[in-house]
């Protein structure tokens, strides 16, 4: 199969980002594809959940000129294995928030370029993107262009949507853009509901108006909030290595048989 790019971004912080980043990218690879996470969060969140050492990787990819042969296999060497089969890393580091301004007045399509460059001649499946929340638009706007299927997390609150929409119509503008350089070629594969709770008005009003604005095809999950999400990030263990039965096993299975299915 030829590579696919899935990037989770929302421009708000807590909105399950990178637990969905970490959960499908070791879901695929516990598959048996072929996959790498690259952790564009300057937090470095997925490389510290994973119990792997931060490192400039996400700064080299995004700001240094990998059409030279020496540089793009520097680049490479950076990419770690994540001790788990089939599952490897880009990670990054506190540097990738000052790498944001260098990508300032690089066109909307240079983050995919560098990516197909480096890594689309090789045995991997997937691309999973963590981003960070915040301002570093520039970063984040590049990194959905970057995706064959954006899927946008969102906590389910009413507080959540502002972000979820502004993201929503942001991906219909760049699939209109006029440019054919800068038209998104990818598409959202989901909304993916997070934090979900059954019974609970407001997780109901929430996803009713998701929906609306949405449509329910759109719809991915609902997750259900569970403890169980903390716990595995503090163990540093993915959701198939603390649970594989679990109802949010369940749930996640289900998104990572429409993203196998779609590609
Ligand atoms: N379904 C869930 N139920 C309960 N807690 C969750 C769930 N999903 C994520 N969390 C927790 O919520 C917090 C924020 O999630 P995270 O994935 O880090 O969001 P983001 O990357 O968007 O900032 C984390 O502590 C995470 O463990
Ligand atoms: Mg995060």
């Amino acid at each position: 199969m030829t590579t696919k790019i899935i990037t989770l971004a929302n421009r708000k912080g807590g909105a399950g980002k990178t637990t969905a980043a970490t959960t499908i990218a070791s879901g695929l690879a516990f598959r048996g594809k072929n996959v790498l996470l690259i952790d564009l969060d300057g937090q470095a969140s997925v490389s510290r959940w994973l119990g792997l050492v931060r490192d400039d990787g996400a700064f080299a990819l995004l700001t240094l000129d990998v059409s030279k042969k020496p540089v793009a296999e520097m680049v490479r060497s950076m990419v770690i294995s994540s001790r788990r089969d089939h599952l490897y890393v880009l990670p990054g580091s506190e540097k990738t928030y000052s790498a944001v301004n260098i990508l300032s007045g690089k066109p909307i399509s240079h983050l995919r370029k560098v990516i197909a460059s480096l890594f689309f001649r090789g045995s991997i499946d997937y691309i999973v993107i963590d981003t960070q929340p915040g301002e570093s638009f520039e970063l984040q706007t590049m990194a959905i262009w970057a995706a064959d299927y954006l899927i946008i997390p969102t906590a389910c609150a009413q507080s959540s949507l502002d972000g979820l929409y502004s993201l929503w119509e942001t991906a219909k503008r760049m699939k209109a853009e006029i440019d054919p350089d800068r038209v998104w070629h990818g598409a959202v594969l989901g909304v993916l509901i997070n934090e979900y709770e059954q019974g609970k008005t407001t997780s109901e009003e929430t996803l009713a108006r998701v929906i609306e604005k949405c449509s329910q095809e759109a719809i991915m999950g609902p997750i259900h909030r569970a403890q169980l999400f903390k716990q595995m990030e503090g163990q540093g263990l993915t959701l198939w290595e603390k649970d594989p039965k679990s109802r949010a096993a369940q749930e996640y299975n289900a998104i990572l048989s429409k993203i196998i299915r779609l590609s």
